[in-house]
Protein backbone atom coordinates (compact mmCIF):
# COMPACT_ATOMS: atom_id res chain seq x y z
CA UNK A 1 0.00 0.00 0.00
CA UNK A 2 1.13 2.77 -0.89
CA UNK A 3 2.48 5.75 1.91
CA UNK A 4 -0.34 7.68 3.44
CA UNK A 5 0.99 11.17 1.75
CA UNK A 6 1.26 9.41 -1.51
CA UNK A 7 -2.37 8.66 -1.01
CA UNK A 8 -3.39 12.12 -0.01
CA UNK A 9 -1.29 13.71 -2.94
CA UNK A 10 -2.47 11.46 -5.25
CA UNK A 11 -6.23 12.33 -4.21
CA UNK A 12 -5.79 15.86 -5.07
CA UNK A 13 -4.86 14.83 -8.11
CA UNK A 14 -7.98 12.79 -8.94
CA UNK A 15 -9.91 16.19 -7.22
CA UNK A 16 -8.05 18.60 -9.50
CA UNK A 17 -9.74 16.23 -12.44
CA UNK A 18 -13.02 16.23 -11.09
CA UNK A 19 -13.54 20.02 -10.71
CA UNK A 20 -11.69 20.28 -14.24
CA UNK A 21 -14.85 18.64 -15.22
CA UNK A 22 -17.03 20.47 -13.43
CA UNK A 23 -15.60 23.56 -14.67
CA UNK A 24 -16.37 22.14 -18.20
CA UNK A 25 -19.95 21.90 -17.03
CA UNK A 26 -20.11 25.23 -15.37
CA UNK A 27 -18.82 26.69 -18.75
CA UNK A 28 -21.30 25.24 -20.84
CA UNK A 29 -23.85 26.29 -18.36
CA UNK A 30 -22.85 29.92 -18.39
CA UNK A 31 -22.72 29.65 -22.25
CA UNK A 32 -26.67 29.19 -21.95
CA UNK A 33 -25.87 25.51 -23.16
CA UNK A 34 -27.21 22.40 -21.08
CA UNK A 35 -24.97 20.89 -19.03
CA UNK A 36 -24.73 17.17 -18.62
CA UNK A 37 -26.94 16.45 -15.83
CA UNK A 38 -25.81 12.78 -15.02
CA UNK A 39 -22.28 14.35 -14.90
CA UNK A 40 -23.39 16.86 -12.40
CA UNK A 41 -24.86 14.55 -10.26
CA UNK A 42 -22.03 12.24 -9.95
CA UNK A 43 -19.73 14.79 -9.04
CA UNK A 44 -22.56 16.67 -6.55
CA UNK A 45 -22.55 12.94 -5.09
CA UNK A 46 -19.28 12.02 -5.06
CA UNK A 47 -17.76 15.21 -3.15
CA UNK A 48 -20.19 14.65 -0.42
CA UNK A 49 -19.03 10.96 -0.36
CA UNK A 50 -15.73 11.02 -0.77
CA UNK A 51 -13.55 13.96 0.93
CA UNK A 52 -15.18 14.55 4.19
CA UNK A 53 -15.24 10.46 4.94
CA UNK A 54 -11.51 9.73 3.65
CA UNK A 55 -9.83 12.53 2.79
CA UNK A 56 -10.42 15.19 4.98
CA UNK A 57 -10.13 12.75 8.25
CA UNK A 58 -6.70 11.11 7.88
CA UNK A 59 -5.30 14.72 6.29
CA UNK A 60 -6.53 15.82 9.90
CA UNK A 61 -4.70 12.71 11.55
CA UNK A 62 -1.52 13.52 10.06
CA UNK A 63 -1.93 17.15 11.34
CA UNK A 64 -2.20 15.62 14.70
CA UNK A 65 1.49 13.88 14.40
CA UNK A 66 2.85 16.27 12.52
CA UNK A 67 1.81 18.80 16.02
CA UNK A 68 3.47 16.49 18.08
CA UNK A 69 6.59 15.97 16.13
CA UNK A 70 6.54 19.83 15.25
CA UNK A 71 4.34 22.48 16.60
CA UNK A 72 6.22 25.28 14.38
CA UNK A 73 6.14 23.39 11.23
CA UNK A 74 2.48 22.63 11.82
CA UNK A 75 1.90 26.75 12.61
CA UNK A 76 1.07 27.45 8.22
CA UNK A 77 -1.60 24.28 8.75
CA UNK A 78 -2.93 25.52 11.76
CA UNK A 79 -6.60 26.13 10.23
CA UNK A 80 -6.90 22.88 8.22
CA UNK A 81 -9.73 21.14 10.17
CA UNK A 82 -11.66 24.37 9.90
CA UNK A 83 -11.53 24.78 6.26
CA UNK A 84 -11.89 21.33 6.36
CA UNK A 85 -15.29 21.76 7.63
CA UNK A 86 -16.12 25.00 5.57
CA UNK A 87 -15.42 22.82 2.64
CA UNK A 88 -18.15 19.94 3.40
CA UNK A 89 -20.76 22.83 3.63
CA UNK A 90 -19.93 24.13 0.38
CA UNK A 91 -19.95 20.93 -0.73
CA UNK A 92 -23.87 20.52 0.74
CA UNK A 93 -23.99 24.21 -0.90
CA UNK A 94 -23.27 22.79 -3.83
CA UNK A 95 -25.66 19.90 -3.69
CA UNK A 96 -28.71 22.11 -2.88
CA UNK A 97 -27.81 24.73 -5.46
CA UNK A 98 -27.86 21.28 -8.08
CA UNK A 99 -31.19 20.17 -6.44
CA UNK A 100 -32.57 23.62 -7.22
CA UNK A 101 -31.46 23.96 -10.47
CA UNK A 102 -32.80 20.32 -11.28
CA UNK A 103 -36.14 21.32 -10.15
CA UNK A 104 -35.81 24.50 -13.02
CA UNK A 105 -36.18 27.46 -10.65
CA UNK A 106 -34.78 29.72 -13.60
CA UNK A 107 -33.80 32.45 -10.46
CA UNK A 108 -31.59 29.79 -9.34
CA UNK A 109 -29.57 29.59 -12.70
CA UNK A 110 -27.19 32.83 -11.32
CA UNK A 111 -27.04 30.86 -7.95
CA UNK A 112 -25.88 27.59 -9.23
CA UNK A 113 -22.86 29.34 -11.31
CA UNK A 114 -22.06 31.68 -7.83
CA UNK A 115 -22.33 28.06 -5.59
CA UNK A 116 -20.39 25.95 -8.02
CA UNK A 117 -17.77 28.42 -8.33
CA UNK A 118 -17.04 28.93 -5.07
CA UNK A 119 -16.74 25.45 -3.90
CA UNK A 120 -14.20 25.07 -7.16
CA UNK A 121 -12.45 28.01 -6.03
CA UNK A 122 -12.96 27.02 -2.83
CA UNK A 123 -11.03 22.85 -3.22
CA UNK A 124 -8.32 24.53 -5.72
CA UNK A 125 -7.04 26.94 -2.76
CA UNK A 126 -7.36 24.56 -0.16
CA UNK A 127 -5.07 22.18 -2.34
CA UNK A 128 -3.07 24.51 -3.29
CA UNK A 129 -2.52 25.64 0.39
CA UNK A 130 -2.24 21.88 1.11
CA UNK A 131 0.42 21.20 -1.87
CA UNK A 132 2.57 24.16 -0.57
CA UNK A 133 2.55 24.19 3.39
CA UNK A 134 1.21 21.18 4.70
CA UNK A 135 2.92 18.05 3.26
CA UNK A 136 5.87 19.30 2.71
CA UNK A 137 6.12 19.93 6.52
CA UNK A 138 4.91 16.04 7.42
CA UNK A 139 7.26 15.07 4.74
CA UNK A 140 10.03 16.88 6.61
CA UNK A 141 8.77 16.22 10.43
CA UNK A 142 7.52 12.94 10.39
CA UNK A 143 9.66 9.83 10.93
CA UNK A 144 8.91 6.62 9.22
CA UNK A 145 7.20 5.19 11.51
CA UNK A 146 4.94 7.73 11.76
CA UNK A 147 4.31 6.96 8.41
CA UNK A 148 3.83 3.74 8.71
CA UNK A 149 1.50 3.81 11.58
CA UNK A 150 -0.78 7.17 9.37
CA UNK A 151 -0.62 4.67 6.73
CA UNK A 152 -1.77 1.64 8.54
CA UNK A 153 -4.84 3.45 10.26
CA UNK A 154 -6.38 5.07 6.82
CA UNK A 155 -9.49 3.57 6.81
CA UNK A 156 -10.04 0.33 3.95
CA UNK A 157 -12.03 2.93 1.84
CA UNK A 158 -11.48 2.48 -1.38
CA UNK A 159 -12.04 5.50 -3.98
CA UNK A 160 -15.91 4.89 -5.45
CA UNK A 161 -14.38 7.13 -8.70
CA UNK A 162 -10.78 6.93 -9.09
CA UNK A 163 -10.97 3.68 -7.00
CA UNK A 164 -11.26 0.84 -8.34
CA UNK A 165 -14.68 -0.16 -7.63
CA UNK A 166 -16.97 0.37 -10.57
CA UNK A 167 -19.47 1.86 -9.87
CA UNK A 168 -23.21 2.51 -11.94
CA UNK A 169 -23.44 5.87 -10.65
CA UNK A 170 -20.00 6.83 -11.19
CA UNK A 171 -19.20 5.24 -15.01
CA UNK A 172 -20.10 8.61 -17.04
CA UNK A 173 -18.55 10.88 -15.03
CA UNK A 174 -15.24 8.84 -15.21
CA UNK A 175 -15.65 8.40 -18.71
CA UNK A 176 -15.59 11.91 -19.14
CA UNK A 177 -12.40 12.41 -17.40
CA UNK A 178 -10.49 9.43 -19.18
CA UNK A 179 -11.74 11.14 -21.98
CA UNK A 180 -10.95 14.62 -21.35
CA UNK A 181 -7.76 13.55 -20.53
CA UNK A 182 -6.89 11.63 -23.52
CA UNK A 183 -7.73 14.73 -25.71
CA UNK A 184 -5.30 16.69 -23.57
CA UNK A 185 -2.74 14.04 -23.89
CA UNK A 186 -3.32 14.66 -27.86
CA UNK A 187 -3.25 17.88 -28.09
CA UNK A 188 -0.11 18.43 -26.18
FE1 LIG B 1 -7.59 19.19 3.17
FE1 LIG C 1 -6.30 17.68 0.89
Amino acid sequence: MANVLSILRQDHKNMSRLLDALERQIEIFDAGGHPDLDIVLAIAGYVLEYPDRFHHPVEDMVLDVLRQRDAAAAQPAAGLEREHQRIGQLARDFNLAVEAWISEEPARRADFLDTARSFVTAMRDHIAHEDREFFPAAEAALTAEDLDRLTDSVPRLDDPLFGTADRDSYVRLRQNILNWSADEAASS
